[in-house]
């Protein structure tokens, strides 16, 4: 705030006039109400917290979040959409695209496990800091690289058979994004999704930095409209609450 709109606001904070008084008691109240949400640890006290707040709080949450001791960036709300996509589609092939620390390498290693059939090809630019346990997963191939320089790579470990479901997780920017649909689009298998994670930027979260020309959300309405082989299934984000709204692509062409 500059410093003649603060001194301005002081002003009018001191003045006498009924109708300053009443406004400062309702922003105050308000900024009150607001900062008690954001302090607020438990959902009865929290019943009245905006969307906005509670988004916050979710991605504060997620970005400590662990899948049997290892990160996984990863809303549970989401989690538990990806567990029912994987049972659904079945793939022969999980393809992530962004990895950080494996967790969610492992968890889609796991889900395959329980199905008795697949392999999940992690792709990222930077593989050191993944524990032994997700490097030896048997199920699990690393391919270190940038995701759309490594394009030729991931496609020599599918077999024209195989059913494949794609997650992007990585850069997050929109020319990233839009690239890696552009490049890895022909892979996906009709019927299974090409997930694009992290479109709540600037759409539901804001991030003041980096995202200036767009993100996951803008490089998804691009895609869309130049490729009819996909069509946006919202019914994936049936929890209302999810990190990849418009982000769950289905192949029906
Ligand atoms: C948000 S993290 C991935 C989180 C992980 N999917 C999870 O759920 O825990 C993003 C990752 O993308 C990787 N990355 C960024 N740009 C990339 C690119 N162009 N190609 C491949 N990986 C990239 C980073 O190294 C980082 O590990």
């Amino acid at each position: 705030m500059t410093e003649i709109m603060a001194a301005w606001l002081k002003t009018k904070r001191e003045s006498k006039s009924f109708f300053w008084r009443k406004a400062f008691l309702i922003i105050d109240s308000l900024q009150k109400t607001f900062e008690n949400h954001e302090n607020s640890r438990h959902l009865e006290k929290a019943m009245n917290m905006p969307v906005k707040a509670l988004l916050k709080k979710i991605q504060k949450e997620t970005l400590r979040s662990r899948y049997f001791g290892i990160p996984a960036i990863k809303s549970p709300m989401d989690f538990w959409i990806y567990m029912e996509i994987v049972n659904e589609i079945k793939p022969d092939i999980i393809i992530e695209i962004g990895n950080a620390w494996g967790g969610m390498l492992l968890a889609f290693a796991h889900m395959l496990d329980h199905i008795g059939n697949g392999r999940v090809i992690g792709v990222d630019i930077d593989h050191s800091k993944i524990p032994l346990v997700v490097k030896a997963h048997h199920r699990i191939s690393l391919l270190e690289g940038d995701a759309c320089g490594s394009f030729v790579r991931v496609k020599d470990l599918i077999l024209p058979h195989h059913r494949v479901l794609i997650i992007e997780d990585s850069s997050h920017t929109y020319e990233n994004t839009l690239n890696i649909l552009r490049t890895y689009n022909s892979l996906v298998s009709k019927g299974s999704y090409f997930i694009i994670e992290d479109s709540i930027i600037n759409h539901g979260l804001i991030f003041r930095n980096g995202f200036h020309s767009g993100g996951p959300h803008e490089a998804i309405e691009a895609f869309i409209k130049e490729n009819n082989d996909f069509v946006i299934d919202r019914t994936m984000e049936r929890f209302l609450i999810t990190w990849n709204p418009k982000g769950y692509l289905r192949k029906i062409g």
